[in-house]
């Protein structure tokens, strides 16, 4: 597709994101942690650039989003901004540097917004981290809401199951958008809920709605990088779609390079001084 309407601003903008859900053009946002990526996602023209505090599982390889610091965002976030000159680059608080009081989630999001220059911060969380959204953005900085699977709640959920499957949980899911929409959030991730409740929660607010796995009636979609070019292998889920194999592609490169120096056929009399 070429002729989607905003392929050619320079600057993707909160209120660009607002235009593109209110004249139905769908929102693509990718994750990014190292400035090698990031040049390419921008080159291809991703409207949003998450910093997700998937860095955690992906770049670090702990099991859960909860060990990654503050410092270790901004350190990624920073590598990204570096890359990207269109896209908007948005960064994940991680657990721990906003539920506790509202002070502290400022700070933390003047940290990511001053050390790394970033465009805007991602919380997970409904109406209990309402002080802290609030606090945010009365200071200027934007912020994108995270409900249905919030992964930092792991441990409160214990498993990586559906959410919202339960009429009361939709509701609560439902409520808690709308709530995000009032505190001033700019846009809404809707991880891994039932396509029917992200599009009820689609039809309830203005902001426009990232899905994963929450079907396709939501403002825009989002993935894990590394998961839809198949850098990564174990995790499979079914919302998942692959676009590339690059790690059956890097295995066999690196392959290649390791029988060549035993074979001293690397490096050759054009590749050397
Ligand atoms: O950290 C992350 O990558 C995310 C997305 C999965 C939405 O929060």
């Amino acid at each position: 597709m070429s002729d989607y309407l905003y392929r050619d601003v320079n600057k993707v903008t909160t209120n660009i994101l607002q235009k593109m859900r209110n004249e139905g053009e769908k929102i693509a946002m990718l994750t990014a942690y190292d400035y090698s990526l990031a040049t390419l996602l921008d080159m291809a023209k991703i409207d949003v650039v998450l910093v997700g505090d998937s860095a955690a599982n992906v770049m670090a390889g702990y099991k859960t989003t909860l060990p990654i610091t503050l410092d270790a965002m901004i350190y990624h976030a920073s590598s990204v901004v570096r890359a990207v000159n269109r896209a908007l680059v948005v960064v994940d608080l991680p657990f721990g540097t906003y539920q506790g009081n509202s002070k502290e989630a400022l700070n933390s999001a003047i940290r990511i917004m001053k050390e790394s220059g970033a465009d805007a911060v991602k919380l997970e969380g409904g109406e209990e981290i309402r002080e802290s959204i609030e606090r945010i953005i009365c200071a200027g900085i934007p912020v994108m809401g995270h409900l249905g699977l919030t992964p930092q709640s792991i441990n409160k959920f214990g498993t990586y199951a559906v959410r919202a499957t339960e009429e009361a949980e939709a509701e609560k899911l439902l409520k808690d958008a709308q709530l995000l929409e009032k505190y001033g959030c700019f846009s809404i991730v809707l991880e891994k809920i039932p396509a029917e409740v992200a599009k009820r929660v689609t039809e309830a607010v203005h902001v426009p709605t990232i899905g994963i796995g929450a079907g396709n009636a939501t403002s825009g979609q989002v993935l894990v990088l590394h998961d839809m070019l198949g850098i990564t292998q174990a995790f499979s889920p079914r919302f998942l779609r692959r676009y590339h194999n690059l790690s059956e592609e890097i295995v066999r490169a690196v392959g290649k390079y390791i029988e060549d120096v035993k074979n001293l056929d690397f490096p050759n009399e054009t590749e050397q001084y």
